[in-house]
């Protein structure tokens, strides 16, 4: 069984998501893989408790720990994939996980680390991408499932989904709406790469 690594910082649905693909009865053959790890950089994150609930082994890699570190983000990406090795696992997903990763880190899981982005990439990369889309009059939003290259939300595109804007809509509707599609889209994808590698 292949071991899937799943790296948060906040509410973890979409990580959620993906163990609860992983773990029905119907998506279990499609799968072929299971959720072994998820590791959140804070503490504090909610996701964490989802995922004991649902059975799953969790860490914490506090990037503040590294705070001190002659180059703090290279020592933090160290002890991360360190923990993340232990697995060996097929692919690491990126659900939430707001840390820029060193080239290194990308290249070192070439081909097998994934992020989910609340946008059409390759349109609004970064932060508050649904206010931003509203400021530009969007009239379609969506978010993509890609592959991790070391620019920032960028890389080759494995699947996206489309939303609509509605008259009256505020950023924080848009983004739950956006939301809930990407709980389809994340798990959907991820079956698809597993499948190419059994
Ligand atoms: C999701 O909308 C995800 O696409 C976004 O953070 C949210 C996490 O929600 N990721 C990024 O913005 C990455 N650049 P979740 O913790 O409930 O899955």
């Amino acid at each position: 069984m292949k071991n899937i690594v799943i790296l948060i910082s906040g509410g973890g649905s979409n990580m959620a998501a993906i163990v609860q693909a992983s773990q029905r009865e119907d998506w279990a053959g499609r799968f072929g893989a299971r959720v072994s790890l998820v590791i959140a950089n804070k503490p504090a994150a909610p996701g964490l408790a989802t995922a004991r609930a649902a059975g799953i082994a969790t860490a914490v890699v506090e990037h503040k720990a590294f705070a001190a570190a002659a180059d703090p983000r290279a020592a933090f990406d160290a002890e991360l994939a360190a923990v993340i090795d232990r697995e060996a696992p097929a692919l690491v997903l990126l659900a939430g996980f707001m840390r820029i990763l060193t080239p290194g880190f990308v290249e070192r899981y070439a081909g097998r680390l994934i992020n989910i982005h609340p946008s059409l990439l390759p349109a609004f990369a970064g932060l508050q991408t649904h206010q931003r889309a509203l400021d530009a009059g969007c009239q379609f939003v969506g978010a993509t499932v890609h592959r991790v290259t070391p620019e920032l939300d960028h890389g080759p595109i494995l699947g996206q989904v489309v939303v609509p804007v509605l008259p009256g809509d505020t950023a924080e509707g848009l983004a739950q709406r956006v939301l809930s599609q990407e709980h389809r889209l994340y798990p959907r994808v991820v079956a698809g790469l597993l499948a190419e590698m059994a």
